[in-house]
């Protein structure tokens, strides 16, 4: 196993275990989980894993196959969000982040020695960093025998991002690390956590579900998406409501004759229009009538662009190319500004999608995009 010889060749012992964790992509239900609202998302087969032993002293050593230096070494004593590592050892505050948190939690954690490996591509909207995040907190709280839920898991790891390394993200991606389960999409209510793991079988219909990964992350990304839960707060404010999740599609026209801003009906037309498409996806795949959310899926990629505004070139040449090449549907995935997009298609219309992808973006002069087709697989676990 290739992270338990890294860990061997670099600290010189055996590690106590292996755990792994798996980035995401999201079906339905964007910048709808910080409004309390409906997500479906999936883990992809890609993973990160962490080889761990436990240490007598409160050090934390960290290391990542992917960078070349040696291991970050940090006293859990000092570790303060406010001193997070940064530059160049700046993975390293997604670790350190959730044995913060877990300090924080009053958990009995204690030093240890983590050697990190992961193909989840980074950049990519695939969730790299809760499937470390997630991976991490699995491996320390079972070294530690800390008995959490997996709920309880996924929230450590997501205040791990919030406090500690500073992304003011929702709680999905961390759901999805943690309690995904192979074959299935999770229909996540993000306010009870309340799960739903449904079929989504792509290759039972004769489907399949390509990722298109545009490789490019635009610089507005991290400002735009704290702009867009501010908007989506002040928006539930004006109209006394705790979250948009609160507010029904069948009040949609109502609530936004009680708004004045253009920009902020936009924001709440998206996120009430979403979480109804994320009810309506959920009941055909309980129906296994795949192909039918394929209209579906469209409608929310140009929501998020128009409404929402988180779409970028490249992300609505895919979309649009995918569309024309034959695809039932398409969508960004992701928190947008770049990162991914979905296509759902023919299983034999594969090569000429990905054809048609590729020769668009050459003719608009945008990097080749990695493309790879998508199935659900297992949450976190534990390898060894
Ligand atoms: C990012 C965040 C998630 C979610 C999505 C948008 O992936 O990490 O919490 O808000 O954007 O749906």
């Amino acid at each position: 196993m290739a992270a338990a010889h890294a860990f061997r060749d670099l600290y010189g012992y055996e590690p106590e275990g292996v755990w792994t964790a798996p980035g995401r992509v999201n079906l339905i239900g964007e910048h709808t989980d910080y409004n309390d609202g409906f997500v479906l998302p999936f883990a992809l087969p890609q993973r990160t894993a962490v080889a761990a032993a436990r240490r007598a002293d409160r050090t934390l050593r960290l290391h990542s196959a992917d960078v070349p230096s040696g291991p970050v070494v940090l006293d859990l004593a000092g570790l303060d969000p406010a001193h997070a590592p940064h530059g160049d050892d700046g993975w390293a505050a997604y670790p350190a982040g959730v044995a913060w948190a877990l300090l924080d939690a009053g958990l009995p954690v204690g030093g240890a020695d983590l050697h990190i490996g992961s193909d989840v591509p980074t950049g990519a909207g695939l969730s790299s960093s809760a499937a470390l995040e997630v991976a991490t907190a699995l491996a320390l709280t079972e070294l530690y025998e800390m008995p959490l839920t997996r709920p309880e898991l996924a929230a450590l790891a997501r205040r791990a991002e919030n406090a500690y390394v500073g992304v003011p993200c929702g709680v999905m991606d961390q759901m999805a690390s943690a309690c995904a389960i192979e074959g299935r999409a999770l229909h996540l209510d993000t306010r009870t956590l309340e799960q739903r793991h449904l079929p989504f079988d792509c290759a039972a219909a004769g489907l399949r579900l390509l990722v298109i990964d545009t490789r490019v992350k635009h610089a507005l990304a991290d400002g735009a998406y704290a702009r867009r839960r501010s908007d989506c707060h002040q928006a539930a404010a004006a109209l006394g409501l705790t979250a948009l999740r609160d507010l029904p599609h069948t009040e949609l026209d109502k609530a936004l004759g009680r708004l004045d801003d253009p920009v902020l009906r936009r924001r709440v037309r998206h996120v009430v229009t979403e979480n109804e498409r994320v009810a309506r996806v959920g009941e055909l795949l309980r129906a296994g009538r795949l192909r039918e959310t394929g209209p579906l899926l469209t409608e929310g990629h140009v929501s998020l662009r128009d409404d929402y505004e988180v779409s970028c070139p490249e992300l609505d040449l895919a979309v649009a190319t995918a569309q024309a090449a034959g695809a039932y549907g398409s969508r960004m995935t992701g928190g947008g500004f770049g990162g991914s997009a979905l296509a759902l298609i023919d299983a034999d219309a594969e090569a000429e999608v990905t054809r048609a992808v590729r020769a668009a973006f050459r003719a608009a002069g945008h990097l080749p995009p990695h493309i790879t087709a998508a199935a659900p697989a297992a949450g976190a676990g534990r390898l060894l």
